[in-house]
């Protein structure tokens, strides 16, 4: 499913929050979106997905969704959202209960995405025995039950250790490669928006503005930590990243 988003515009309050956002997502790419704290990265996902109507302008859906798409978009987010008393498949099992499949066929769609994020084993496992970077596992699971046409990512590897988030940068390519999903990747991490995005939305500081497009033309899979290309690209985000930091600075010594 391809979006469009066609001049987006919010306030909260006093507050403009995102100022103008016109951007494509075409079917089966990631964008990456970066910006500085509080410019509207989380906002504008809401809108993408739904939860929040922008003051003005609009996000468009078009194209078909998946075969047996339950829902098309979903979101991934940074502190799992488990529930601590329910097994690990009962918390995939979770956003299937709603649709009124057969039991056999909601026990194929969790031992099918169990087995796509490394889970087999972990089926009747409650959260609090998992680590930080398998309870994620667990979300993205949750998340690819419903065969999303969109996957809508705010910040997923940000409370994980370095070397989980490496996996988990693998994990999510692999996924990725094996069924292209539409995302929207929310990140402050630039070697993370470097690894997974087709291409990268750099925010200004609030309210957010898209500053600039970057294009990454080396496919997902081929690219690995510490590739001279990518160190290149994040190096030029980090310098649009720090004007737009830098300058926020400025502006709240002289409030
Ligand atoms: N529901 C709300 N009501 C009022 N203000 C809000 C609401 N949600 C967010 N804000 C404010 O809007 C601004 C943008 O918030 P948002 O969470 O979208 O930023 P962000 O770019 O995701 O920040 P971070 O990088 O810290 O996650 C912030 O100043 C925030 O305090
Ligand atoms: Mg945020």
């Amino acid at each position: 499913m391809d979006l469009t988003l066609d001049h987006i515009t919010h306030r909260y309050g006093g507050m403009a929050v995102l100022d103008d956002i016109v951007l494509d997502i075409p079917a089966g790419e990631i964008l990456c979106v970066i910006g500085p704290s509080g410019c509207g990265k989380s906002t504008l996902l809401r809108m993408i997905g739904g939860l929040e109507q922008p003051d003005a302008g609009r996000v468009l859906q078009r194209g078909p969704v998946p075969e047996d798409c339950l829902n098309p978009l979903t979101y991934v987010f940074q502190d799992f959202a488990l529930l601590p008393w329910r097994t690990v498949a009962g918390n995939v099992s979770l956003v299937l209960e709603d649709h009124g499949l057969p039991r056999a066929r909601s026990a194929q769609i969790i031992a099918d995405v169990l087995a796509r994020t490394r889970l087999t084993d972990f089926h009747d496992a409650l959260p609090r025995q998992l680590s930080g970077g398998m309870k994620q596992r667990v979300a993205i699971a949750r998340a690819l039950a419903v065969n999303p046409a969109v996957l809508l990512l705010d910040e997923p590897l940000s409370a994980l250790d370095s070397q989980t988030r490496e996996l988990l940068m693998e994990d999510l390519v692999a996924l990725w490669a094996r069924q292209p999903f539409t995302g929207v990747y929310v990140t402050h991490n630039l070697a993370e928006a470097v690894r997974l995005g087709h291409r990268i939305a750099v925010l200004s500081r609030r309210p957010g503005r898209l500053r600039d497009v970057v294009e990454i033309d080396i496919p997902l899979p081929e690219r690995r930590a510490g590739m001279p290309e990518l160190e290149a690209l994040q190096t030029r985000l980090w310098d649009l990243m720090k004007e737009e930091a830098m300058a926020a600075d400025q502006e709240l010594l002289h409030v």
